[in-house]
């Protein structure tokens, strides 16, 4: 079982298996166990392997991987599938991430089937929402990311719910340097919880972790973690750096 906050490394697609050698040798180096939380790497799938064999020691760290197909076998050539994420010893799969959704065309209705799927493999899908600088613009925000649980969760029973984990990552906050500051998540996290309760109710939804994502760096990861019900940090530029990795998991 995991422990909040969880903090989390999309590492997207950089760190193959050699540099990510390295990089868990300078970041274990300086990061010691913590009993108080639990941090993910969501390496490349082609590194899965080397960062698992590197993290043996270190049941606090955990592995995921950034995506699996919405089938779980077949003619699919060049996906990867929840049976194989599982059977590598993945135990978090990203759901719906922005660059998923916006660059490569994930629709709501294929994360409807991945997070069926991941649930039924017993893995736990963290699930990202976000709007567009545009929706945030037109004041559609709220909107928005209901819309988007509400299709990741269609297929699921409420235990399957129980299990999740959820990003609120707004895409212009997304490798901009832009942040969201943490007034704005915490609103935005509240609309999260709420919809959560409505769902599975105040006790339940108030365990899911949500985790905060965009643009979180050194210097900011710590008043965000702090503001409420920001239950975590989901982080990709600044994860690639061994340091400022170290530093981030410490905040
Ligand atoms: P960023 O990416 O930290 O580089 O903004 C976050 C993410 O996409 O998960």
């Amino acid at each position: 079982m995991y422990l909040k906050p969880v903090i989390a490394a999309n590492w997207k697609l950089n760190h193959g298996p050699t540099d990510a050698r390295a990089f868990l040798q300078r970041f274990l180096a300086q990061s010691p166990k913590q009993n108080d939380r639990t941090v993910i790497f969501f390496p490349s799938a082609l590194t899965v392997t080397t960062v698992m064999d590197g993290l043996k020691d270190r049941p606090d760290l955990w592995v995921g991987v950034q995506n699996v197909h919405s089938e779980a076998q077949g003619a699919f050539t060049g996906e990867n599938s929840v049976l194989m994420a599982r059977d590598i010893g993945a135990r978090v799969v990203l759901v719906g991430h922005s660059e998923r959704r916006h660059v490569f065309g994930e629709t709501d209705a294929m994360t409807t089937r991945k997070m069926a799927l991941i649930s039924q493999a017993r893995l736990i899908p963290m699930l990202c929402v976000g709007e567009t600088l545009e929706e945030r613009e037109g004041g559609h925000t709220a909107a928005v990311v209901e819309r988007q649980l509400t299709a990741g969760l269609a297929e699921l029973d409420d235990a399957q719910v129980a299990a999740i984990m959820l990003a609120y990552e707004p895409v212009w906050a997304i490798g901009t340097g832009r942040t969201a500051t943490p007034e704005d998540a915490s609103e935005i996290h509240g609309v999260l919880r709420q919809a959560l309760a409505s769902r599975v109710g105040d006790k339940v939804a108030a365990g899911i972790p949500i985790l905060y994502g965009g643009s979180v760096n050194r210097g900011n990861a710590a008043q965000l973690l702090a503001a409420p019900d920001v239950d975590g940090l989901l982080v990709g530029g600044a994860s690639l750096d061994a340091d400022s990795w170290a530093s981030i998991v410490r905040a």
